[in-house]
């Protein structure tokens, strides 16, 4: 008798939903394994659950065991029969199934094994589509916590945890909910930024995809602390699968009480809209997002007021990155203290750091704030995908400076990227190897900012137009005669980041400038 005559139960495989596994092909090897599998009358049950985060190795593929769950990767639809025809469910179950593609145990992969997962702990693990397994995997206790709590006294934890903003500000998320708290107003609101527009950045469409009750648990604790009873997330449209996981999601929390009136008994009422973004940049700027949840062009306003006083339609209101509402459950439920121990400085807890561009292993690494670019780059990423030097990295999406090989010493971290003239921004990391051309870059840059570039100011409208037209001329001139319109483009930097109304135009010189300062030769000829 077969080893599979003797199990009843189904083998549970995880086939990930996530987008970008599905951009691997991970629809067709859920189809295949679910044809095969029928075809082979083996009992079988697939969830589809977020990424790992080690995308290299997407589609990848987990069964469930006694021991852990045993993983393969990359799974083409083509290796399905060969996987299940080497014991994928039997030996999966016992031995673990001898197959070239089989990665062994998930959780002793060395690129998860040292990341310190907090805010993505469930990403990959849990069927998204399950509240009871949000719940069997700690959801919803930072809530329940919550609930007891005075508002001041949710607001306080969060203050004293140390969170800062990672969608690019890094404003302490306390002191923002302390001002829409402290605010007399009939009607408040949280509006999440699922905007994710910079380069190279991609965790807030892993948390959306992958543990979406997060987000909904972090969003409902937001309203009870400030006493908003509306929340809204602007999501840019380009992510329909977080779409879907999203309205899933909520429609359950709703069935089962956890968002609407007098949630979980609670006495509060808070819901939650999800608005899908109109495509551009700027969107992801707070303001222009306010103007266009309100359905107008997305164009920035000036501050002050800050949307914390006069926000969505006039009224208080927070307005958050996606990572920062779905870390604060984690911190009520575990306290501010424990959240505030990882870190360095100013820099408390962890950071979803994306590792994309030209490097061998891409991926998700969740670590304490301090780890250097070289761990990054070399002992996750493995060094470039081409197999040359790796020349330089941009942190912090299209609006990141460029660091040099010689300062991949540096701190991931606030304070120590500010200090080398850097910002850590949504956590991007994008790796070039020694063939990319730093002046390309810097005209890269200031024409992004000319075609994103909202068109309210002027060193910013102009300006970035201006900046393609002299990086043109300096390229296309004799090596002699560049220096001077070298000066002029760092004049043009310093017009843009003094003057500009907002970030976009206020950024842009960190990429330029970084350019001109470590790669100089680049635009010298
Ligand atoms: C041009 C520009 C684009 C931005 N795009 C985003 C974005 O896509 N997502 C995001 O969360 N924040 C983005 N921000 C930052 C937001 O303005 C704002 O600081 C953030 O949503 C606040 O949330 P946080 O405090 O949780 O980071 C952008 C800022 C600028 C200047
Ligand atoms: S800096 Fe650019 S994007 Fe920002 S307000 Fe000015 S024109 Fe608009």
């Amino acid at each position: 008798m077969s080893a599979r005559a003797t199990v009843t139960a189904p083998t549970t495989i995880m086939v990930p939903g996530d987008a970008g596994a599905v951009s691997l092909g991970a629809e067709a090897v859920a189809r295949e394994l679910a044809r095969e599998c029928h075809r082979r009358e083996l009992p079988h049950r697939i969830v589809r659950n977020g990424s790992r985060g080690l995308y290299w190795l997407e589609p990848l593929i987990e069964v469930v065991t006694d021991a852990g769950r045993i993983a393969y990767g990359p799974v083409r639809a083509a290796d399905i029969p060969s996987l299940l025809d080497k014991g994928l469910l039997d030996a999966g179950l016992r031995e673990g199934g001898q197959h070239a593609l089989r990665l062994g145990d998930i959780e002793g992969h060395e690129w998860l094994r040292g990341q310190q997962r907090l805010t993505a702990a469930r990403i990959g693990i849990v069927d998204p589509t399950d509240i009871d397994d949000y719940i069997a995997h700690g959801g919803y206790v930072g809530l329940s916590t919550a609930a007891t709590m005075p508002a001041g006294d949710i607001v306080r934890a969060v203050t004293e945890s140390g969170l800062r903003g990672r969608g690019g500000a890094a404003f302490p998320t306390g002191i923002k909910w302390q001002t829409v708290h402290d605010q007399t107003a009939a009607q408040k609101y949280i509006a999440c930024n699922a905007d994710e527009g910079d380069s190279g950045t991609f965790s807030d469409r892993m948390l959306m995809e992958g543990d979406p009750f997060a987000l909904i648990e972090g969003m409902t604790i937001a309203g009870l602390a400030v006493g908003a009873t509306q929340g809204f997330i602007y999501l840019r449209v380009e992510y329909p699968h977080a779409a879907r996981a999203l309205a899933l999601a909520l429609r359950v929390a709703r069935e089962r009480g956890y968002l609407g009136r007098n949630l979980r008994d609670s006495g509060r009422d808070f819901d939650i809209t999800v608005r899908l973004g109109a495509g551009a940049y700027i969107c992801g700027e707070e303001t222009s997002m306010l103007e266009s949840l309100e359905g107008r062009r997305g164009e920035v306003r000036v501050r002050p007021p800050l949307p914390a006083i006069k926000g969505l339609f006039g009224q208080p209101t927070v307005v958050n990155n996606v990572v920062t509402l779905a870390t604060v459950p984690l911190i009520l439920a575990r306290g501010a203290a424990f959240y505030r121990d990882f870190g360095v400085g100013k820099s408390r807890g962890t950071i979803p750091l994306q590792l994309a561009g030209n490097v061998k292993r891409g991926g998700l690494v969740e670590r304490a704030f301090g780890m250097t670019v070289n761990e990054l780059v070399y002992d996750y990423g493995g060094g470039s995908a081409t197999g040359r030097p790796v020349r330089a990295v941009q942190i912090g999406g299209p609006l990141g400076a460029y660091l040099p090989a010689s300062q991949f010493d540096t701190p991931l971290e606030y304070e120590a990227l500010a200090a080398r003239d850097g910002l850590l921004g949504h956590g991007g990391v994008v790796v070039f190897d020694d063939s990319v051309d730093m002046a390309r870059m810097a005209r890269y840059a200031l024409e992004f900012c000319a075609i994103e570039s909202c068109g309210k100011c002027t060193p910013c409208r102009v300006g970035s137009t201006r900046g393609v037209e002299l990086v043109d001329r300096i390229l296309a001139s004799s090596n002699g005669s560049r220096t001077g319109d070298i000066e002029l483009l760092d004049e043009l930097c310093d017009t843009m980041a003094n003057g500009s109304l907002c970030g976009l135009g206020g950024l842009t010189p960190f990429p330029v400038r970084s350019a001109l300062k470590h790669f100089r030769d680049d635009f010298l000829g």
